[in-house]
């Protein structure tokens, strides 16, 4: 249960060189959701998926954190409780601008671990393939069945737990780099959240910017000094 929530998505991350999924370079554009996000994929397409989370895992390993995320971090260190940092993202930007993993909410999984399908042991590979990492095979029971640890269109998506929980006394609801197409980020701006921020490179069909009481269309990394500053005017 946080004051303020700071919630992100794929544009917080743009600016260190990771590609969104729905703008016009995204994800999305070159690939088919249905190929390698969606429960099944595994099944149907599992060379195709584990080398397209493969190939964005090895590219992780030379980005950097952007301005926002450093900013974001340093907000959370000092606001431990008052702060909640939930992200839909699932580098580790945030990790490598100082925050622990406790520190920061993973929705949709993180791109660095992979996970058993026969013992759901999730663990730690770094920026290795997945045929790489321990052989190829769980460190813990040995199954050669692993995938990536990310949450799939249809797959359960437990930490939505915490986001919703955050809500319990949220106050001041921050939103950055999201088009609110998987989550309605509207859905959230109930009577006793007091402010609420939006920060998106333009306008998306999915939010009603009319409904946050700021809205900064222009780069996360211009607009995060603006957004620390009446985070912390509120939490004074
Ligand atoms: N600064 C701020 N916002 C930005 C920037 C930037 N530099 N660059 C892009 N944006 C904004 C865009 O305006 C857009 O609204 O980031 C948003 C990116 O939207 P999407 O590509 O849809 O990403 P996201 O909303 O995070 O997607 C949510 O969809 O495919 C699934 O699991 C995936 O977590 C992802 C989820």
């Amino acid at each position: 249960m946080s004051k303020v929530i700071i919630l992100t998505g794929a544009g917080v991350s743009a600016e260190s060189g990771i590609s969104t999924f729905r703008d016009s370079d995204g994800l999305w554009e070159k690939y088919r959701v249905e190929d390698i996000c969606t429960v099944g994929c595994l099944v149907s397409n599992r060379a195709q998926t584990l080398d397209f989370y493969d190939q964005r895992r090895i590219e992780l390993k030379d980005k950097k954190p952007n301005h926002a995320h450093t900013i974001i971090a340093k907000l959370k260190k000092k606001y431990p409780k008052e702060i909640a940092v939930i992200t839909q993202n699932v580098d580790n930007l945030f990790e490598k601008a100082g925050l622990k993993a406790d520190e920061v909410v993973h929705l949709h999984g993180f791109l660095t671990n992979l996970e058993c399908e026969r013992c759901q042991e999730v663990y730690d590979v770094g920026y290795q393939k997945t045929a790489q990492s321990f052989g190829g095979k769980c460190p813990i029971c040995g199954s050669d069945k692993v995938r990536p640890y990310i949450v799939m269109f249809g797959e359960a998506a437990p930490n939505y737990q915490l986001l919703y929980r955050a809500f319990d006394d949220c106050e001041m609801l921050v939103v950055i780099g999201t088009s609110g197409y998987v989550i309605n980020t509207d859905m959230f701006l109930n009577p006793t959240i007091k402010i609420s921020i939006l920060n998106n490179l333009e306008p998306s069909p999915a939010i009603n910017d009319r409904l946050y009481t700021k809205v900064l269309y222009k780069k996360a990394s211009e607009a995060i000094d603006e957004i620390a500053a009446d985070v912390e005017t509120f939490l004074k």
